[in-house]
């Protein structure tokens, strides 16, 4: 059977780990793990922007000894309508797996009914959790442990992120904390998903509206842009709205003395996050940027190995 990740919470508990611990060994040898050997093709496709993903998914494929086919839609006849099913058939028979970054969750949901390959989210308007895999790496990296962290996320709490947040940390054991503006809270179903996943995990999950309840002791906390890839015509209104959940001074003093701060990146100093939190001592954004890197290495070598 092939296997996908469309969202965090198609890792159990214990294969969500097993990434994280080859993810841990891959960083110590980077070039010691040849499972795309061949060289065999990965497809990296983009309806959206990208920095950070393109790069890691392009020297991840090639440190795995594989090739990284990149390819922006807008370039390709996916980009002009062609059928997914159809572009799943012709890559399926060329490629190891399908990488992609797009717009709704049913669109990578289409393909990978599809795909005889391993089909990999690189982020949809629903879920990055590809994300989650470098950021809980991260927290492992700098506190030792997961279960039992307390992760707050503060800002749109009813983006992509937000989500993967809910998915990602209760499946690793954690005190997940999620808050936003009522207008601006997680899909219920996703709440009643990271409910059921931390029951059996040991974690918890808070939704709530009041930012200082949810920092409180905070042993990371985490925030995202305002503005989300293709809501550039809301930033204004945004702006405003946000503005209580930002990760500024306040914020952080309120949090656990060592906790550490996360960012996916990309980062806007002055609105979700205060140049002195991202820039300052409890800030580990440039780790989690690199982990993402180790973490799809690691992940793309568990999808191979168990759809054999
Ligand atoms: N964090 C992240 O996914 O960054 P990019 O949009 O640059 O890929
Ligand atoms: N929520 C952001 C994440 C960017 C990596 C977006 O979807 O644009």
């Amino acid at each position: 059977m092939v296997r996908h990740f469309l969202r965090d919470d198609d890792l159990s508990p214990a294969e969500q780990k097993r990434v994280l611990d080859l993810a841990i060994a891959f960083k110590k040898a980077p070039l010691d793990h040849q499972v795309l050997a061949g060289p065999r093709a990965v497809a990296v496709i983009f309806d959206k922007p990208s920095t950070r993903t393109r790069v890691s998914f392009s020297v991840g494929v090639a440190q795995l000894g594989g090739y990284p086919m990149v390819i922006d839609s807008g370039t390709s006849q996916l980009g002009r309508g062609e059928e997914i099913g159809d572009t799943a058939r012709v890559l399926e028979r060329q490629v190891a797996a399908i990488v992609w970054r797009t717009f709704s969750q049913s669109r990578i949901e289409e393909l990978a009914a599809v795909s005889s390959v391993p089909v990999v989210n690189a982020l949809t308007d629903d879920f990055h959790p590809c994300q989650i895999l470098a950021d809980l790496q991260t927290v492992r990296e700098h506190k030792g442990r997961l279960a039992g962290l307390t992760m707050t996320y503060l800002g749109d709490a009813a983006n992509n992120m937000a989500n993967s947040y809910l998915l990602g940390c209760a499946t690793a054991g954690m005190h997940v904390r999620i808050s936003g503006p009522a207008e601006y809270l997680p899909r219920p179903d996703i709440v009643a998903d990271a409910e059921r996943i931390a029951g059996s995990t040991g974690g918890s999950v808070v939704v709530t509206t009041d930012p200082a309840e949810a920092a409180a002791g905070a042993d990371v906390l985490v925030t995202d842009t305002w503005v989300s890839m293709g809501q550039e015509d809301e930033k204004a209104a945004r702006a405003e709205i946000f503005k209580p959940y930002a990760l500024d001074e306040a914020a952080l003093a309120l949090g656990a003395p060592d906790a550490i701060i996360l960012h996916c990146l990309p980062a806007y100093r002055g609105y979700e996050i205060a140049a002195s939190v991202i820039d300052g001592p409890q800030s580990v954004v440039w780790d989690e940027a690199e982990n993402r890197l180790h973490a799809q290495k690691a992940l793309l070598a568990f999808l191979l190995e168990s759809s054999s």
